[in-house]
């Protein structure tokens, strides 16, 4: 569910015309429902009443400070994975205690910055970034809660760029190593073992593959309760699926409640790391109609927005729903739909059918709430979309777009080449 609908014949966020935005601010650009993110955050989050958990969003999906000032508000964390994560989740005043940091590549500035920081726990994923965490800790004299994300070795039939719970994938640890890795914990004076962590895909629609995962990393922990090795959270990733065409994903009542029986009554607090569920769809990207050209065959729709601005269709050839602001009966026709940027691969839908559209006409993407903005990039010199966030009657730009400045800031000219 969510707040994006036609009031006669045009599309609005809540209470506002994405034309009349789109008119203030421009075209390519992100839009946001604000009472979409919260009532998806909200659902999930209550789907989990009764335990003892906490949900850390997962800011990689999307970590507009404005975004994450709401997650802090309705009570929730977040999930990290670098030093720029922690930056704006701190800043955004998501409390430290309430920070998971993952990721395969953490650097010892990224760590040092996490330990200073007190945050909840830290994901290692391998025996040398537990290394450099010990001889940090130690450095700084500070306790450090650790938990191993295993890799539980699950098939999460998904995407094989978003899958990462399979022994191939390089996160996580496998059982083995980390059962070795628990131990060198335990005997640290600096390290804590405070948490068992496992991620094991994105944009996962089914929930075997969840059950199973919550039901190996069960037997490590009473594996490592054996050992005398006790934990007090477990955190079991993002992942959940979304509809983005014609999925039928479990619904956030239905995930809770396999992990819940799965769970039993271990004790330990339970962390959960949603991203593309909490904001997949409370986003739509808006982009102009620039040309119609037709080529023998094929008709393009070429517009203002390219891949720099979202990837997800040319990175994964993925499906996002595409609708015209101003609504249209009118009979489809095939049509490729593309950004000008110098790639064949810039696309956002083939042979889709759409209406008869004129250039000048809005439409709007999907689904794009969700590592959208943030995997955009400048790729072509484009200046990056701004984001606007609706709530009821009122939309607040909350990035700007960029201006030519903003490209070429940070770079500099050597002597030589002055003029
Ligand atoms: N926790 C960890 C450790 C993760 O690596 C991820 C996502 C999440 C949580 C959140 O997963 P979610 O609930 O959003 O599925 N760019 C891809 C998705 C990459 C996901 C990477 N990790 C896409 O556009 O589909």
């Amino acid at each position: 569910m969510n707040y994006f609908e036609y009031r006669n014949g045009e599309l609005y966020c809540e209470d506002v015309s994405v034309r009349e935005i789109a008119k203030n601010v421009g075209t390519p650009l992100y839009i946001y429902s604000y009472r979409t993110f919260e009532r998806h955050f909200q659902v999930f989050d209550g789907a989990f009443a009764g335990i003892d958990h906490l949900v850390c969003y997962s800011c990689k999906a999307n970590a507009n400070s404005a975004l994450l000032r709401t997650i802090n508000k309705l009570g929730g964390g977040a999930d990290i994975v670098s030093g720029g994560e922690l930056y704006k989740a701190l800043r955004a005043g998501i409390p430290h205690c309430n920070i998971v940091f993952s990721g395969v590549g953490k650097t010892e500035e990224e760590l040092r910055s996490a330990i200073k920081a007190d945050i909840l726990m830290i994901n290692v994923e391998s025996e040398g970034e537990l290394a450099v965490l010990a001889r940090l800790a130690r450095s700084m004299r500070k306790k450090v809660p650790v938990s191993i994300r295993v890799n539980p070795e699950i098939d999460a039939k998904t995407h094989p760029y978003i899958t990462t719970g399979l022994k191939k994938n390089k996160f996580g640890v496998l059982w083995n190593e980390a059962r070795r890795l628990y131990r060198r914990i335990a005997e640290d004076k600096y390290l804590v073992p405070a948490g068992i962590s496992s991620h094991i895909g994105s944009q996962i629609l089914e929930l075997g593959p969840f059950i199973e995962a919550v039901g190996s990393l069960k037997s490590m922990i009473r594996e490592l309760q054996s050992e005398g090795i006790g934990l007090s959270l477990i955190d079991i990733g993002g992942g959940l699926g979304i509809t983005y065409k014609d999925e039928l994903p479990p619904n956030p009542e239905e995930y809770a409640q396999v992990i819940r029986k799965e769970l039993g009554n271990t004790g330990l607090r339970l962390i959960l790391e949603p991203g593309r569920v909490v904001v997949g769809n409370s986003g739509i990207f808006v982009t102009e109609l620039l040309y119609v050209k037709n080529v023998p065959d094929k008709t393009f729709y070429i517009v203002d927005g390219g891949m720099n601005d979202l990837v997800r269709p040319s990175l994964y050839n993925a499906y996002h729903e595409i609708r015209p602001v101003k609504e249209s009966n009118g009979i489809g026709k095939k049509v490729d739909l593309v950004g000008p940027i110098c790639e064949s691969g810039d696309f956002f839908a083939k042979d889709r059918d759409l209406p008869e559209l004129m250039p000048g006409e809005l439409l709007a993407i999907y689904g794009a709430g969700a590592y959208g903005y943030s995997m955009s990039s400048n790729y072509n010199a484009r200046a990056r979309a701004p984001e606007v966030l609706v709530k009821d009657k009122e939309f607040f730009v909350v990035r700007k777009r960029e201006t030519f400045k903003d490209l070429v800031k940070g770079e500099y000219t050597p002597p030589f080449l002055e003029v």
